[in-house]
């Protein structure tokens, strides 16, 4: 019987290449970013499709795809691709949860550190050779201790970046669809507006639907306090970035760390020229070992799509 065949838009790690081999005829796209017609061209034929989050999955790859059973996603966040689309084609869709919550709760952390401490402005100056030496008042930051961390999507994510607060001697407030008690560190459930209102650094990690695109907007953002923080490593999309722009020239709010955007890798130019700004680029998940292990997911799951046992992580 012949194997089937599988369409990988990245270069992958040789082990998972390899196990991937052992059951599927790969086409590997090694040069970067496939373009959309070029992921159209190559997916007829293929049971199987291995891919990012920068590759659209629209209806259009979909219907190419005809003979598609699995499109497997190295990912948490599936808001690339039309899910109705592929639930319509009886298609099988995977993500990787849970093997990033912890790496990208680090990153989540680290931006909140360098915002509210100023390191990566710090680190700026002393490269454009403009640091004099110790002063007392010199780039003066906020302390995290004592204050609220509001969390906006507390799941997987958002309470693991709970999880880590006690360790900074923030208090939790979060909102979402409901309270869930038990859930993360001991947290506070209100409403948004409350949140937006009573927090001093407020993270965002709720996935990208048509209900939280530009959820952060110039009226949210005027919500906060000018002392806030706002933090991002959900999906680019959230925030409205001329908003964003609009609340920081403004002081409507202390500073922002932004690990995605609305239109990667573009970046809203307005928000380079903010010294309180800390921009990362997609960073959420990109340990070694995290990274690792999300392709090997995301390769296990076709594997067993394609030998006609159930998916591991189908996306819920
Ligand atoms: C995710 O898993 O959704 C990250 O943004 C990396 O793609």
């Amino acid at each position: 019987m012949s194997k089937p065949s599988v369409l990988v838009t990245r270069r992958i790690p040789s082990s998972v290449l390899t196990r991937l081999e052992e059951a599927a005829d790969v086409e590997l796209f090694s040069r970067g970013d496939l373009p959309h017609d070029e992921l159209i061209g190559r997916i007829p034929g293929k049971q199987g499709l291995l891919s990012v989050v920068t590759d659209s999955i629209d209806r259009a790859v979909l219907e190419a795809g005809r003979d598609l059973k699995i499109v497997s996603t190295i990912a948490v966040g599936y808001n690339n691709i039309d899910i109705a689309a592929a639930r319509e084609r009886h298609i099988v869709v995977t993500n990787t949860p849970d093997v990033l919550t912890e790496s990208t709760a680090d990153l989540t952390w680290s931006l909140i550190l360098g915002v509210m401490r100023r390191i990566v402005e710090g680190d700026r100056l002393v490269r454009r050779g403009q640091w004099k030496g110790f002063a007392l008042d010199f780039l003066l930051g906020s302390d995290l201790r004592g204050k609220q961390l509001g969390i906006i999507g507390y799941g997987r994510i958002g309470q693991a970046v709970a999880a880590r607060a006690p360790a900074f001697g923030m208090r939790i407030a979060y909102t979402g669809r409901g309270p869930k008690p038990g859930a993360g560190a001991d947290g506070e459930f209100m409403p948004l507006d409350r949140l937006l209102s009573t927090s001093d650094v407020v993270s965002l990690h709720c996935p990208l639907t048509p209900e939280t695109k530009h959820l952060i907007n110039q009226t949210t953002l005027a919500r906060m306090k000018r002392s806030a923080y706002l933090i991002s490593a959900a999906r680019g999309p959230v925030v409205d970035e001329g908003a964003l722009v609009w609340a920081l020239e403004n002081r409507l709010i202390a500073g922002a760390a932004l690990d995605v955007y609305e239109k990667e890798p573009q970046i809203h130019k307005g928000l380079l020229g903010f010294e309180n700004v800390v921009l990362s680029p997609h960073l959420g998940s990109s340990a070694i070992e995290t990274r690792t292990t999300m392709i090997q997911l995301a390769a296990q799951n076709i594997i067993a799509v394609l030998s006609g046992q159930p998916p591991i992580t189908p996306i819920p």
